[in-house]
């Protein structure tokens, strides 16, 4: 057998194309434009060129982008001040700060202070907690994405069981919760878990997120199952030529295929999709906000 290989670049593609149209129906309708504010201190290469990514999407969907790129020493108080100041911008719907942050600034301080209805990465615990108690609420962009690639693939997730290989605050958490208001049966296991095989052989959904390159083997998924794998690593690729590298997953992706029902590769599954719902979070944040 072989998996079904989930198409994230496709489905982030049509996401893009709906935020457009409604961003286009507001401008036309309503006369305003959502407006994005991404935060980036410092020069660390991949969050400069996410950052970049959400620009030029941004840009793309005819929403209004708002870089602030600030230099790897300013001080915590200066990058609280600017958030502030956004907070108070009524031309800024949503307010995204790229982590992560130099050592010297607080993330937990930086991040509770985005007001909670610009807060498009639903990292404010003001979100979190309405989440995990089913209020609505902004919800993190990468399960948000996850969801809507298991949606597509599974049609109606009630009843079925799902086990979250990782316990991150960004993805693994936020993932059982979207999993579990889907009626699902949800596991959260991590790589302190007794017998991680045995437990995710169980599950009719496996999402790995747990940050370990390739961890996730073929003989760990119960055949039919569907694969979603948030792992973006890079690693040495020998075969490619001395001192190459290339990207992959928390799953071994060639074994895993030959098992699963459906499985998202590693680059073009997961990924694309979370600056299509980031964008689809600052529509929502806009017009909740604007009435
Ligand atoms: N760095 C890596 N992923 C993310 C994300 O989803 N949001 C923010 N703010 N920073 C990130």
């Amino acid at each position: 057998m072989s998996a079904k290989v989930i198409d994230g670049k496709a489905e982030a593609e049509r996401l893009r194309g709906a935020v457009a149209e409604e961003v286009a129906r507001l401008k036309a309708d309503h006369g305003f434009v959502p407006g994005l504010a991404v935060v980036l201190v410092g020069e660390d290469p991949a969050s400069k060129v996410y950052v970049s990514s959400k620009a030029k999407q941004t840009v793309e969907v005819g929403m209004t982008s708002y870089e602030h790129k600030l230099p790897a020493d300013t001080p915590e108080a200066d990058v609280l001040a600017l958030v502030e100041r956004l907070n108070q911008d009524p031309g800024v719907d949503g307010i995204l700060v790229q982590l992560p942050l130099p050592k010297h600034i607080d993330s937990t301080k930086v991040l509770e202070t985005i007001a909670p209805d610009k807060d498009v990465d639903g990292f404010h615990v003001v979100n979190v907690g309405k989440l995990s108690t089913g209020q609505w609420s902004l919800v993190p962009c990468t399960p948000y994405g996850s969801m809507m690639l298991l949606r597509s693939t599974l049609g109606k997730l009630s009843g079925l069981e799902a086990v979250v290989v990782g316990r991150s605050n960004i993805v693994g958490k936020p993932m059982a919760q979207l999993l579990l208001k889907a009626n699902c049966t949800v596991t959260v296991a991590h790589s302190r878990t007794k017998d991680l095989p045995a437990v995710c052989r169980r599950a009719d959904i496996v999402v790995a997120a747990v940050g370990i390159p390739e961890l996730v083997k073929g003989d760990w998924i119960k055949p039919g199952a569907t694969v979603i794998d948030v792992g973006i690593n890079r690693v040495p690729a020998p075969e490619k030529g001395e001192g190459k590298t290339k990207l992959v997953g928390d799953v071994d992706y060639a074994s895993a295929a030959k098992v699963a029902g459906a499985i998202t590769p590693v680059p073009g599954g997961v990924g694309p999709m979370t600056i299509a719902t980031l964008l689809g979070n600052t529509l929502i944040a806009a017009c909740r906000r604007r009435g």
